[in-house]
């Protein structure tokens, strides 16, 4: 069996560096690797409802921001299959079974889940947790599942929900005595800086709440002056001062995005990210330069990325011919596994004639009788 990706993101907000780092960086390097037969990107649209299904207008129109993020990133519809949740209906049907084989214990011991309660204070008296939400991971067992994905890049936070995955998949190939589901395994960036990006304030999180996100589609303006208003070292305060890197975003920031050829390219006196930090700590060196180089890696970075979102933003219609086309194939592949599914789950009356057959055979002998 060949391997497969599958992977998405909830279209709430447009995606920033934390995205790019965490995750899809390294889907545009798995796409380009040939490694993989199949690739699948899933606009989560379903599951953004679970917490947002009072605000569908925020869902519809980040479909597009996120459509474009994944394209300017240089995610390849020929190589990769973009497609909407909500399209692909079989992913509800197979969710319904898999609710079955999931104990509500099991989802209270999930850690992404409890925090995210929290976070939404779904916990408080007034509000209470939705059971859509709740159950979340299942449907998300079914999003990995339908594909039968073996390989699912995603960020640190997405771990339990690809052991809970694993979980359902044993459960349901033992209990129905087949082997129709496969157990998918997770792929965080193996850096840890870029498995847990800081926000440009130095809080632990890029975070939309926060406002404190560099986004992909931040234009060259806005890149500059949320890198000059970056946190660094607040007892750095002369150039001539010792300064620290603990905290420091902008270095922080460098460790993620900085390649030795960026300094031969904007910052000839230094050869490599440690020589600068070198100084950097010994004291002689400002801030101010610092945020410079900074600057220019960031936009060298982000200027391709830019430069195809500026493309596919004149043909938005093409976009959305791209989704469309996506989700029919993908709607393809989930029909297919749900029938093996189903004919494991022997609930797959009207295909089974040797079903029919046996019944009819047994009363006509009750009324011989
Ligand atoms: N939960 C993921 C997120 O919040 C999005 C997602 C939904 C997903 N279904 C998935 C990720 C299946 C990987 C596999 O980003």
């Amino acid at each position: 069996m060949g391997k497969i990706i599958l992977t998405g993101d909830r279209p709430t907000g447009k995606l920033h560096l934390g995205h790019y780092v965490g995750s899809l960086k390294r889907r545009v390097e798995l796409q380009e690797s040939g490694e993989f037969d199949k690739i699948y990107i899933m606009i989560a649209d379903a599951q953004a409802l679970t917490d947002n299904f009072d605000n569908p207008d925020k869902i519809r129109d980040n479909i597009i921001e996120v459509a474009l993020d994944y394209l300017s990133c240089g995610i390849d519809p020929a190589k990769s299959n973009i497609f909407i949740q909500s399209y692909v209906q079989e992913l509800t049907e197979m969710t319904f079974y898999y609710n079955n084989l999931v104990t509500v214990a099991r989802l209270q011991r999930n850690p992404t889940v409890k925090a995210e309660i929290q976070l939404r204070h779904f916990d408080s008296e007034d509000k209470g947790l939705p059971v859509g939400f709740f159950c979340y991971p299942i449907s998300q067992a079914a999003d990995i599942t339908a594909f039968k994905a073996t390989t699912v890049p995603v960020g640190e936070d997405q771990l339990p929900m690809i052991e809970q995955c694993r979980e359902i998949v044993r459960s349901f190939n033992r209990t129905y005595k087949c082997d129709v589901l496969v157990e998918p395994e997770a792929v965080i960036p193996n850096n840890e800086i870029c498995r847990r990006l800081p926000g440009t304030d130095g809080h632990a999180k890029m975070s939309k709440s926060l406002g404190n996100c560099i986004y992909l589609s931040d234009s060259e303006k806005e890149v500059k002056k949320k890198v000059n208003s970056m946190y660094t070292d607040p007892q750095h305060l002369t150039i001539d001062s010792p300064g620290h890197l603990e905290g420091n975003v902008v270095f922080t920031y460098l460790d993620a995005f900085c390649k030795d050829d960026y300094f031969a390219e904007f910052l000839p006196e230094y050869h490599t990210l440690q020589d600068l930090k070198d100084h950097y700590t010994r004291g002689g060196l400002g801030d101010g330069t610092v945020k410079k180089f900074l600057n220019n890696v960031m936009q060298a970075e982000l200027a391709p990325i830019r430069e195809r979102r500026a493309m596919w933003e004149k043909d938005i219609a093409g976009v959305y011919d791209i989704l469309k086309a996506g989700s029919d194939t993908a709607r393809g592949v989930a029909a297919q596994t749900l029938s093996e599914m189903k004919a494991a789950m022997r609930i797959n009356y009207f295909d089974d004639a040797a079903l029919i057959q046996a019944q009819a055979r047994a009363y006509a002998k009750k009324d011989r009788r």
